[in-house]
């Protein structure tokens, strides 16, 4: 059958003879039948804009993600977006390569959150299993030289020892979690997930001693522990890491700990480093809040973080390091060529790159776009194509008519998703048996993650847009007067962190990933805009990334996206008379996550209401994670 499809193409069979290429002539006949297909996930989208130049290239280079999120399918509604793992996998296969021929070292990190934010990881939680039973997996078949736990896999105490059980035990060595253990059930001790630090050689001669570390993380599930950063550089074992009799040339230090928040606990660990090797460098690797960043800590330490959801690929390069025989400059590529800090007498020269994920940069910086396919990349993508019909992630609610976005646009603009979000409220959260009353519902505007962009509105979406699992609840017959004045009670009051609500809740929170500081690094979504023709080169809007090495940083050069706040929380109404008069009472309606912030502001507009007042409004099975399907499948078309 796959031949008769190749010949259709009109292929003589001459030309399907397998020369120089790794796999059997086989393999070649399935990648010339692919043709057919767009490679990357069928339904995705190629990239418009491609890369400024070709990638730096150092004595040790870097590739770096972090914060996937599940998102192996990558963006197929995004066309900045669109390659997915198996184009992942592929592109570090020519990587690899290219790292030996060059003559330098080639090390692919990982700095965690593997699960919660798209349908490939959180379906199967959903079915009655664990988060990331398919995901990681298919994760797995990227041969990373190092990881590190991320707190997303330890919300859940399934989750963690699903890591604990499999992920780890797959990554073995290379699985650092230097402050995280877990207890096993086998024999009630708490174990460390992975391992506490790796000492290596590289492939030319750099001794390296790494660790991983999770930030001061507390809202983890009790079979997890996490020993705090100021603890753990204390005990015996990280002192003797540091302190080794064995020769060090370059700490790494990967984690998921945002390098420049003030929860990072980085700092705690440089220090304690420089305390006995004030020379030797040490290199971090950061994630946890979604943004591009790099940051220079002093003149020979310096910090990597890659964004988020597979949008992004870090890249960065080193020469300078005294040892082993990797080249500090190959030839016929970029060098690092900027010391940390100017006016430094230190060798040591830096660069980084955010590349973003497509597969145009892909095939780009392979130089070979002709056999970029390699047989486990394409198996990867079969794979993840396969994964997303069996769980029905494609199945289609409705056609969005627009994209309607988080940030990009004021919340009361029709380009903002909340406008819609009301509309959707007011028409799909109603209690037949109390339909008449009318309703005031109150939503958090934190518990929806990413836009809804215009296309199918799918399965798949439900879980990228809103993925958490909060009931609706209610309090009947409220005074109108008070009811009137919530919304800005609860707006006016204190942020509602999203502290661990076990009860309600399947899975996780929703803002502690969010970058609270730079609204246009954390903004997401292709917003679709004009493009700007500039010099004859196309540039569409997406990320532009300002680190301490200023604005180069970006393989990609975009236009930018607008970025505005919205509100803690919005309300929608339904109900209320026509003829516009003011009802006597309402239905107060909500999140059971908000539930204490509602008590809290009706009180302060003089309601005194318990708990015991608060009832479900809707089945607990119909959350916020379903009402937007709902929506979409009465209003919206079938037809995209
Ligand atoms: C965690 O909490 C659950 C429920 O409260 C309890 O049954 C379990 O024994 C606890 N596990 C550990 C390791 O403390
Ligand atoms: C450091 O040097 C680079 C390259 O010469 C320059 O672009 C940058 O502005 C300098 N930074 C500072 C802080 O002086
Ligand atoms: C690097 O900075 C430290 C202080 O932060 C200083 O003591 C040292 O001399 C500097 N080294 C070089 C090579 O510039
Ligand atoms: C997918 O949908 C089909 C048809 O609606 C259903 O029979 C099947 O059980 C669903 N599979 C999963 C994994 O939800
Ligand atoms: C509401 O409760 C507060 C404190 O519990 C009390 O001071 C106040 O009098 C109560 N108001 C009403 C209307 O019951």
């Amino acid at each position: 059958m796959l031949r008769s499809l190749v010949l259709g193409l009109g292929l003589s069979s001459a030309a399907l003879a397998c020369d120089g290429c790794t796999g059997t002539g086989d393999v070649e006949m399935i990648r010339r039948a692919r043709l057919i297909q767009p490679r990357m996930q069928p339904d995705a989208l190629p990239a418009i804009n491609g890369p400024k130049g070709p990638l730096p290239w150092g004595q040790l280079t870097f590739a770096h993600t972090s914060d996937t999120h599940g998102w192996l399918m990558g963006h197929v509604k995004e066309e900045n977006y669109g390659a997915d793992w198996g184009d992942y996998v592929s592109f570090i296969r020519h990587m690899r390569y290219k790292a030996r021929k060059l003559g330098v070292d080639f090390l692919v990190v990982d700095s965690g959150d593997l699960h919660d934010g798209a349908g490939l990881s959180d379906a199967t939680a959903k079915l009655g299993g664990v988060n990331g039973e398919v995901s990681l997996p298919i994760f797995q078949n990227l041969d990373y030289d190092l990881l590190t736990i991320g707190n997303h896999e330890l919300y859940v105490a399934d989750v963690a020892y699903d890591v604990f059980e499999n992920f780890a035990k797959f990554y073995r060595s290379r699985y650092l979690t230097s402050n995280v253990q877990i207890m096993d059930p086998k024999d009630g001790k708490f174990k460390y997930v992975g391992r506490t630090h790796k000492y290596f050689t590289t492939y030319f001669g750099v001794r390296i001693m790494a660790f991983g570390v999770l930030f001061d993380f507390t809202s983890n599930a009790n079979n997890s522990k996490i020993i705090k950063a100021k603890d753990m550089v204390q005990q015996q074992w990280f002192l003797d890491a540091i302190n080794t009799p064995e020769p060090v040339d370059l700490f790494l230090v990967l984690g998921h700990n945002s390098i420049r928040s003030s929860t990072s606990t980085f700092p705690v660990i440089r220090e304690a480093i420089r305390k006995v090797r004030p020379d030797t460098p040490i290199q971090f690797f950061g994630g946890h809040s979604h943004t591009r960043d790099f940051k220079v800590y002093d003149n020979s330490s310096t910090a990597l973080e890659p964004g988020r959801y597979c949008e992004t690929l870090g890249w960065f390069a080193m020469s300078g390091i005294e040892a082993g025989t990797g080249k500090h400059k190959p030839a016929g590529v970029p060098n690092p060529n900027r010391p940390a800090i100017n006016g430094t007498t230190s060798y040591l020269s830096y660069a980084r790159r955010y590349i973003d994920w497509n597969r145009l940069s892909f095939e780009y910086h392979s130089d070979n776009v002709r056999t970029f396919d390699t047989p486990r990349g394409e198996s990867v993508t079969d794979e993840i194509w396969d994964e997303r019909h069996r769980l029905n992630l494609t199945n289609l609610y409705g056609c969005a008519p627009q994209t309607y976005c988080l940030s990009c646009a004021p919340q009361t603009s029709e380009l903002s998703i909340y406008p819609l979000v009301q509309k959707a409220l007011s028409a799909v959260i109603v209690n037949e048996e109390r339909k008449d009353i009318p309703r005031m519902i109150f939503v958090n505007t934190g518990g929806f993650r990413f836009d809804l962009l215009k296309g199918p509105f799918t399965y798949d979406d439900s879980f990228i847009v809103a993925p958490f699992r909060n009931a609706f609840q209610y309090i009947p017959n409220v005074p109108y007067a008070a009811a009137a004045k919530l919304l800005d009670l609860l707006n006016n009051g204190a942020p509602q962190k999203r502290d661990m609500d076990r009860k309600h809740r399947s899975f996780i929170p929703r803002s502690v990933d969010a970058c609270p500081l730079d609204g246009a690094q954390f903004n997401s979504g292709l917003v679709k805009r004009k493009t700007i023709i500039r010099r004859q080169q196309i540039v569409t809007p997406g990320y532009i990334t300002k680190d301490d090495f200023g604005i180069d940083g970006d393989d990609t050069p975009h236009s930018s996206i607008p970025f505005f706040r919205t509100t803690n929380d919005i309300m929608a109404q339904g109900g209320f008379p026509a003829d516009g008069s003011t009802p006597e009472t309402v239905d107060v309606v909500f999140y059971d996550f908000i539930r204490n912030y509602v008590l809290t502001a009706l009180a302060k507009a003089g309601e005194n209401f318990t708990v015991a007042d608060v009832e479900y409004y809707m089945p607990t099975t119909f959350t916020s994670n379903d009402f937007l399907p709902e929506y979409a499948k009465r209003f919206w078309s079938k037809d995209c």
